[in-house]
């Protein structure tokens, strides 16, 4: 019990002070029956699970202050988002998607009527501003169209409050008709209520039927993929589903009603998201019960994303597809991958893999999902070609040029020194990986000669938006009038 209070604590913590907070949960796990290594893991029994019910109104509101004061300024995950183009892989788009749904106006304006990053375009909206929980908030499904193939994406950041309050093993709700059982509660109402909205009904279903080519993927962060999962199962195991009643509060918000379900999900994308059922496994009705699609949740060597876990703790587990953590690439960690069918896809973050690793919200949220993602299937590298118009000086030495390529603080790398003899003018076709390189960060490139000692012949700089996401090929100016022929590439790779 002491532990469990730990925990509220360390999240209280993390909420009110910044984003940043990070605390080691050691203490916490060492006082688990979880917490040893080397053990096959177990999550929290019932039991453990009825303890901490008293506590979760805390971690629901330090939860929810954290949510209200970060997605209030979408900034910091627009950079990732504005590089993704139809040439990323299909999975990184679906990622992105899982964002986009959290700030669809910023995106409508940047694009416009041209075709949105990576083609796709908002076709269908359900926005709902009512507030349901203890802070203001909207829910938002948005339907994005790309030629005939669809993806629909649950935002996540309202209900944070109803389904942190509502971690009680006690209210599940079933929907044996589409393969719904022992689902939580808060996330059931939340789908629910979007299913018996108008919207559904008449928009969104038809024109995925007529426009969508069976091709419709859901995506969602946070509750968002939970929300996802919950939708995939049932969409995809009846043509209509008759939904019951939904209340909140004691009052009849929709009535219930038959909808009808005619479309197929065909890839399932989950970021971040907590687990949702009990006791039972949500399976996809096509054969092998796997959905295609990954879900993703982040931890690295030190830190974790807790929200995934919480509900590990709890007992809720996931739908059946292939599950991805995304450990610190700029630290040299490789990611690792969980088929769908195993138990690791349903369970993990499992307690004994958090153990000993430090609580960290940021990790939670966009701007280090979508950094990490880019990572893993991006390869960045800078070529440096050519270069002309040296400086004069320094001729009795001779030329014996080569550049400097700095990639923010802690990256650099030189080129050969080039024999130039008495021409002002270098040849190196020489090829450097950019490992810590990310949106936003500009490449700056200063030519040095060895003559007698070496001196700074001058330096540029390229910024970010100027190669990525689509390269770069060509010559720049160097403030000294010098030029340099120089060639910026970005792969993609599957993961
Ligand atoms: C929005 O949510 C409120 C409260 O849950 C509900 O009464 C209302 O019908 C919802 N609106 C739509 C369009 O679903
Ligand atoms: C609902 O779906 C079932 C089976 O998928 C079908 O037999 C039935 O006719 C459908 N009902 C309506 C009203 O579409
Ligand atoms: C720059 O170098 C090129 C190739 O060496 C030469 O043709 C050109 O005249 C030079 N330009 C200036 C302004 O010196
Ligand atoms: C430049 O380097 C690339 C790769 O290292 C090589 O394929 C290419 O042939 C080189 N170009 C020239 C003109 O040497």
């Amino acid at each position: 019990m002491q532990s469990l209070l730990g925990l509220v604590c360390i999240l209280g913590v993390c909420a009110s002070e910044t984003a940043d907070a990070e605390t080691s949960i050691a203490t916490l796990l060492r006082g688990g029956k979880t917490g040893t290594t080397g053990t096959t893991p177990e999550p929290m029994n019932f039991q453990e699970a009825e303890m901490i019910e008293g506590l979760k109104e805390d971690l629901a509101a330090a939860l929810e202050r954290f949510y209200q004061s970060y997605f209030g300024e979408y900034g910091p995950t627009r950079k990732y988002l504005n590089v993704v183009t139809s040439a990323s892989p299909f999975v990184v788009q679906a990622a992105s998607m899982a964002f986009w749904a959290y700030d669809l106006e910023y995106f409508e304006n940047r694009w416009g009527s041209d075709d949105w990053a990576g083609g796709w375009k908002v076709v269908q909206k359900y926005i709902n501003t009512t507030s349901k929980s203890i802070a203001p908030g909207m829910d938002v499904v948005a339907l994005f169209r790309r030629g005939n193939e669809c993806v629909l994406s649950f935002a996540g950041t309202t209900g944070l409050a109803d389904w942190t309050t509502n971690l009680n093993i006690k209210s599940l709700q079933n929907l044996e008709e589409c393969g719904l059982r022992n689902v939580h509660e808060g996330f059931f109402e939340d789908f629910v209520q979007f299913m018996l909205g108008d919207a559904w009904s008449d928009e969104m279903e038809p024109e995925i039927l007529s426009k969508c080519g069976g091709r419709l993927s859901v995506t969602g962060h946070s509750q968002g993929g939970t929300l996802a999962e919950i939708f995939a199962t049932c969409i995809n195991r009846v043509d209509n589903v008759t939904l019951p009643d939904l209340w909140r509060w004691g009052q009849l918000v929709h009535s219930g009603r038959m909808v009808s379900t005619r479309v197929t999900v065909t890839g399932l994308y989950g970021v971040a998201s907590p687990g949702c059922t009990v006791d039972y496994q949500l399976e996809n009705a096509l054969p092998g019960g796997i959905f295609p699609g990954v879900r993703f949740f982040n931890m690295d060597s030190e830190s974790f994303d807790p929200v995934p876990w919480i509900t590990v703790v709890l007992n809720f587990q996931h739908a059946k597809y292939q599950t991805i953590q995304l450990p610190n690439p700029f630290k040299g960690q490789d990611l690792v991958k969980h088929e769908g069918w195993t138990y690791d896809a349903r369970w993990q973050p499992l307690t004994s893999a958090v153990f000993g690793k430090s609580i960290s919200l940021d990790h939670h949220l966009g701007p280090e999902y979508l950094r990490r993602i880019l990572a893993f299937t991006r390869e960045v590298s800078v070529t440096i070609v050519a270069g002309q118009n040296f400086s004069q000086e320094c001729l009795l030495g001779g030329m014996n040029p080569y550049i400097e390529v700095q990639v923010g603080e802690e990256e650099h790398y030189f080129t050969a020194k080039v024999n130039a003899g008495l021409l002002d003018a270098a040849y190196w076709n020489e090829s450097f990986v950019l490992t810590t390189y990310e949106p936003g960060t500009s490449i700056q490139l200063s030519a040095w000669n060895d003559c007698t000692k070496d001196f700074k012949m001058g330096s540029a700089v390229l910024p970010s938006a100027e190669f990525d996401p689509q390269g770069f090929a060509g010559w720049l100016s160097l403030d000294t009038g010098a030029e340099l022929e120089i060639l910026v590439q970005i792969e993609h790779s599957q993961f």
